[in-house]
């Protein structure tokens, strides 16, 4: 991550604007937090529920070489062995030795001497912290401790053989589940290479993080594909995945100017990929990772047939050729996803007369509510109109229904809401059967007969 900004700072308008319209609370907040974790308030949960259903429908659903699994969160530990990631999914740590503080090195000296840190050993951190006397972020020392290796993996107890039984671990990354499902799906499903399995689920990381908002947290989503190839064919399949995600990115209605790609050096590859691509979102912090693309080769199911003695082969159908197939895995965080969203969607606008507006210009696609309805004042019989079309529109969008308070603050709090459409009932209504559309980007308002509204709608929201 490049740390052009401090991040708090830079995201402090998204930050209050999440809590202020429920769509991210701090965890735990009653209890005075709980450092990086986050609840998706009810807007969330529906721009997220937005966010994985188009997913699931893009790259499961509307696609023949497609399958999806839902895998367990707790993986055989023998399966953490295999994956490496027991031995290598580590970050260098460093603590201070005044105030106790302790700092992830490599951001320590990205923030501290502006340099990238990435792929450095930990003797190489320790001297460059050491060299160029790092001042402690919290309390100003330059006295560190030694840095060393940390691992990610949170770990829980198997109870069945009482207190402490059984280590077993949070999955790291939803992949090794799939890679887990791999043979089932090839014995039960018919697929043929090249295909892919995807996976939609929560991920555990004991991240040190200085609070990075959403960006960086502890408990996570990922959306995750394996796709299974020939090695013959890893190069053309990762052009193409990396199309798709640059596609996907558009889809959701991400600015394209913002998305670039990052080429992983080889020296800073991970232990399983010879190729990695990030793509990397130009946050208000600065230019970083919002996903991934890699080619594992074929180290993950020949460490799982090694390490489980079970026999990951493919037989091609026609020669009866044996080989294990190589992987090339697209990779998407649901939460740096809705960051990248609110990010790209947040704008103040000036208004002619000297306001302010606050909007978010979510895609209809994404937007947690798509149709909001007000009947202009809370009385009848314009309560009992508006009542009766947003009955009939919230059968097929997400709807809401509003009565109170100023028309222009009802706009005002749709618009922060993202909502592309509000309608409104007014005493013409009544005479004419007609109501007035308003769309959020333009704010320009047009009259339009009741009884074409679902036509009207279907089309502006396609
Ligand atoms: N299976 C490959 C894998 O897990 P990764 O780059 O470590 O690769 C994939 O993670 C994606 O998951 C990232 O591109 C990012 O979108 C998301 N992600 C990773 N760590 C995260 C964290 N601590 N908080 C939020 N999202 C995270």
């Amino acid at each position: 991550m490049s740390h052009v900004k401090n991040i708090q700072d830079s995201l402090k308008p998204i930050v209050a604007l999440c809590k202020r319209r429920g769509f991210i609370y701090p965890g735990s907040e009653i209890y005075g937090g709980f450092a990086n974790t986050y609840s998706f308030g009810p807007y969330g949960a529906e721009l997220k529920k937005n966010i994985k259903d188009l997913w699931w429908k893009t790259f499961v659903q509307e696609r023949r070489d497609m399958v999806g699994l839902d895998g367990p969160i707790l993986l055989h530990p023998k399966a953490w062995q295999a994956s490496g990631h027991l031995e290598g999914f580590n970050d260098a740590l460093i603590d201070c030795k005044v105030c106790k503080g302790r700092f992830r090195c490599d951001h320590l000296i990205e923030e501290a001497l502006k340099e990238d840190a990435d792929g450095l050993t930990v003797q190489q951190m320790t001297e460059k912290v050491q060299k160029n006397k790092v001042k402690c972020p919290k309390c100003g020392a330059q006295d560190f401790t030694e840095a060393r290796h940390f691992n990610l993996m949170f770990h829980t107890h198997m109870s069945k053989t009482g207190a402490d039984g059984d280590v077993a671990y949070l999955r790291p990354e939803t992949a090794q589940a799939i890679f887990l499902d791999y043979k089932n799906i090839v014995d039960t499903m018919r697929v043929k290479i090249p295909f892919g399995a995807a996976q939609i689920g929560k991920a555990f990381r004991n991240e040190i993080t200085p609070g990075n908002f959403v960006f960086r947290v502890i408990e996570f989503e990922q959306m995750e594909i394996e796709y299974f190839i020939r090695e013959s064919a890893w190069e053309e399949t990762f052009e193409r995945w990396l199309r798709s995600m640059h596609d996907w990115c558009k889809l959701i209605g991400l600015n394209p100017a913002r998305v670039h790609e990052k080429e992983h050096p080889k020296e800073q590859l991970s232990h399983y990929s010879k190729r990695t691509v990030d793509l990397v979102y130009d946050f208000p912090f600065g230019r970083s990772e919002l996903y991934g693309l890699a080619y594992r080769t074929d180290f993950d199911l020949k460490r799982h047939a090694e390490f489980s003695g079970t026999n990951l082969e493919y037989t091609d159908p026609e020669t009866r050729e044996k080989f294990v197939p190589h992987v090339i895995e697209p990779t998407f965080g649901v939460e740096r996803t809705i960051l990248a969203l609110l990010c790209d969607a947040y704008d103040e606008e000036q208004l002619e007369n000297g306001e302010t507006r606050t909007v978010l210009h979510f895609s209809p696609r994404i937007a947690p509510v798509k149709v909001a309805v007000f009947p202009l004042m809370k009385k009848e019989p314009l309560a009992d109109k508006a009542t009766q079309i947003f009955t009939q529109l919230k059968a097929f969008w997400a709807c809401e229904y509003d009565e109170s308070g100023a028309i222009g603050k009802r706009y005002r709090r749709q618009d922060e809401l993202g909502t592309p459409y509000c309608i409104t009932v007014d005493f013409d209504t009544l005479e004419n059967d007609t109501v007035t559309l308003r769309d959020r980007d333009s704010m320009k308002q047009e009259r339009v007969p009741v009884k074409e509204l679902l036509l009207i709608l279907s089309e502006k929201l396609k």
